[in-house]
């Protein structure tokens, strides 16, 4: 066996570090896209419920899915933000013990009462359950917002000497409110654009009005993220806010190509077409993506860099994920299909 295994977090990488933070980029858009319609779905269930609550009712049929799945999808990038940035990131959700620990509890807590929702959506009342889920997802999007940030600023854990009691916070951070109100902003929009699609297959009467309104909730979140955007920005370091100002060639393009292709999602939802905005929007998710990872190289520079880490390339496990991820997406697109064709037979 390769000495690297037996290394501690930062010692040492399995493989090129490009290639774990591609992947770290991809996966985590793919977690944070489909966690946008839980909480997004999750909130509209309250404030655009619909006349006889039928947009309430179409998204309580989808949500505890959209969690399941945003769940499984948060493991492939914590497993490669681990590979790369270990040590910050453990650290991290050690001196905030508490509530990292407790969102495994608020999340499963949440996702039991989208379950209890479901068959209750149409009935008055019930709102108050997809109200508490939405809070404890509120609580988990917060968590995850601390640890992130805490595991860019080691200055912070310090904390931990003076409150040992694993409830350090990053609150005192000028980004944390605007990061989270970014992300708050795009659930909503991705919410509302999922409504439009879902609505638009509907063959009812109200079906292209329940359509349009969620484009709506898309068009006006989207729109807000234009000074909300603006403030998380403006809020980074210096340093951090250069790499997308030509200093790094790649977060500039990243930059500007994810604020073209909301542009071009927003477009689209104008015209009232939400496949094209749907396929926009996961585009631009990616380039932010890259944007986050890109200011994450900012503020751990020069004290860290990944590119300098010493790798023993396993291809072996690589090729194994490899084979076992297509081999898992073949059977998740067949049972789906299967799924659909037994719906229809009824
Ligand atoms: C319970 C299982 C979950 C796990 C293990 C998990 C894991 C992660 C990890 C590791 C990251 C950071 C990835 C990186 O550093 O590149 C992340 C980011 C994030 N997650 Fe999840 N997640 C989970 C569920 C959720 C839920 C339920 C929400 C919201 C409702 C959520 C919202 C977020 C947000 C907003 C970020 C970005 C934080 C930021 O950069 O400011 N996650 N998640």
């Amino acid at each position: 066996m390769s000495p690297v295994m037996t290394l501690a977090p930062g010692e040492a990488i399995p493989g090129p570090w490009g290639l774990v933070e591609a992947l770290l980029v991809l996966t985590f858009a793919a977690h944070i896209l489909v966690i946008n319609v839980a909480l997004g779905g999750t909130l509209l269930t309250l404030f655009a419920p619909g006349a006889g609550r039928e947009t309430a009712v179409g998204l309580a049929k989808r949500l505890p899915s959209a969690v399941a799945i945003g769940v499984n999808l948060a493991v492939p990038p914590l497993l490669f933000a681990s590979v790369l940035y270990g040590q910050y990131l453990y650290t991290a959700a050690i001196v905030s013990a508490v509530p990292w620990l407790s969102l495994f509890m608020v999340v499963m807590i949440a996702y039991a009462l989208l379950y209890v929702y479901q068959p209750r959506a149409g009935a008055p009342g019930a709102g108050l359950l997809s109200a508490a889920s939405a809070v404890l997802l509120l609580g988990a999007s917060l968590i995850l917002v601390n640890v992130s940030t805490l595991a860019v600023r080691p200055d912070l854990w310090t904390g931990y000497f003076s409150a040992p009691a694993g409830l350090v916070t990053a609150l005192s951070d000028p980004t944390f409110l605007p990061r989270w109100l970014h992300f708050l902003a795009a659930s909503l929009a991705v919410g509302g654009l999922y409504v439009a699609l879902f609505s638009r297959k509907a063959a009812d009467a109200g079906a292209g009005g329940r359509s349009r309104t969620g484009l709506a909730w898309f068009i006006g979140a989207t729109l807000a993220q234009i000074p909300l955007g603006l403030w998380y920005l403006l809020s980074l370091p210096r340093p951090v806010i250069e790499r997308f100002f030509g200093l790094h060639t790649g977060g500039s393009l990243a930059f500007v190509a994810g604020l073209g292709l909301a542009a071009a999602a927003l477009w689209a939802a104008f015209r009232g077409r939400p496949g094209r905005a749907a396929f926009f929007t996961a585009l631009a998710v990616v380039c932010m993506a890259t944007v986050r990872s890109v200011a994450r190289l900012g503020y751990l520079a020069p004290q860290f860099d990944p590119a300098t880490l010493p790798k023993d390339f396993q291809i072996g496990p690589f090729v194994f994920f490899v084979a076992s991820t297509v081999v898992v997406a073949a059977a998740s697109v067949w049972a789906v299909a299967a799924y659909r064709r037994t719906a229809k037979r009824g």
